[in-house]
């Protein structure tokens, strides 16, 4: 295997952001993302929008990976793309892109699951990062999932904890749309808890059985106390920017290092992997990295490109499935709703 000289092109479309990537051998060559700026003015993903986004930044973004790789589109071996889960308008844009170039091109379709892939984004090869071994316990935060994934090998991956209700890069959107903060808000609460007061203001802790997560209930706390406080004093806000969004993210923080820390428990697994756009969030990686010294466990922390919804995670999924010779055809449809 070691000899093989490995072209993957990753297709990801599964949401918002149109991207392409080429993995040579398990190393990114390209990682190409055009996210949608359309949806910022409408404070959330308009589905109609997105679909009709992708179509007209597919192809250019392909191109760009592919030359950006310096490479040409023979060289391809694979082409792997997102299946699901994720928009279905968005989905059927990159299934049936990567369904034509690969018959175009004669070469293998791979299916992909975007949260298997957020997992796997920690096999792409990088010097400065240790790939976990397995099993490790994998926490995915993504602004359409929340879940605790024992994983114990690429491919055999269980969810043990999810949420219930909203995902937590829904607690941080919502919270900063409340804020009147522009969308995506989770970078900007990120972003101004820097400079904040962490205990400033306290949120109550959802309770909710074993491993899962839920968050309406989080949304509805910053609201009220949003409400009541600027019933006092209109530039509440204003005033305490830094201080609450500081609260909110201890608060989020808290509830994800909870979990799993019982997740640990009962598994007895120390080895901890996150993935997903909210693990780019500065409150987490610290809580992981204190981890380590506190509890001796072993984290790992993705490379901020690979956090957010990107192709490379695409491609090195292809990549093991590649080995595996798990090929799709040509009747392979989109599944909006993915488990795994
Ligand atoms: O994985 P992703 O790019 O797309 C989905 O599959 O959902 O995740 C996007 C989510 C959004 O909710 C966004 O606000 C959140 O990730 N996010 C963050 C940060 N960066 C992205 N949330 C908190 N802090 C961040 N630094
Ligand atoms: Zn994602």
């Amino acid at each position: 295997m070691a000899s093989q000289n490995i072209y993957i092109l990753g297709i990801e479309s599964s949401c918002d952001d149109t991207a392409a990537a080429i993995l040579h051998n398990g190393k990114i060559l390209s990682n190409v993302v055009a996210t949608q700026e359309v949806h910022k003015q409408y404070g959330g993903v308009v589905p109609e929008l997105a679909s009709r986004a992708h179509q007209q930044n597919i192809v250019p973004v392909i191109h760009q990976a592919i030359n950006q790789a310096n490479i040409v589109k023979k060289d391809i071996n694979a082409i792997a793309f997102t299946r699901g889960p994720g928009l279905m308008g968005s989905l059927l844009v990159g299934t049936s892109f990567a369904k034509s170039l690969s018959m175009g091109l004669g070469v293998p379709l791979i299916d992909v699951n975007h949260m298997q892939a957020h997992i796997l984004a920690h096999f792409i090869e990088e010097d400065a990062f240790e790939k976990p071994e397995f099993p490790f316990i994998a926490l995915t935060i993504s602004g359409g999932h929340t879940q605790i994934v024992k994983v114990t090998d690429y491919f055999q991956m269980e969810v043990i904890g999810e949420t219930t209700d909203d995902a937590v890069g829904e607690a941080f959107d919502k919270s900063a749309k409340i804020l009147g903060l522009p969308y995506p808000g989770g970078p900007l609460i990120d972003k101004y808890a820097k400079n904040g007061n962490p205990k400033a203001f306290k949120f109550p802790k959802p309770k909710v059985p074993g491993l899962n997560f839920s968050f309406s209930g989080f949304k509805t706390a910053v609201l009220y106390f949003i409400q009541r406080e600027t019933k006092n004093n209109p530039d509440f806000i204003k005033e305490n920017l830094e201080d609450i969004c500081a609260s909110i993210q201890y608060s989020i923080v808290g509830i994800l290092m909870d979990k799993l820390k019982k997740a640990v428990k009962e598994t007895g697994i120390n080895r901890i992997a996150i993935g997903g756009g909210v693990s780019a969030n500065s409150g987490i990686r610290n809580a992981l990295m204190e981890a380590e010294n506190k509890y001796g466990w072993k984290c790992h922390i993705p490379k901020f490109e690979y956090t957010t919804d990107n192709a490379a995670m695409i491609a090195i999924a292809g990549h093991y499935k590649y080995l595996e010779k798990d090929f799709a055809d040509l009747s392979i449809t989109a599944q909006a709703r993915y488990k795994f």
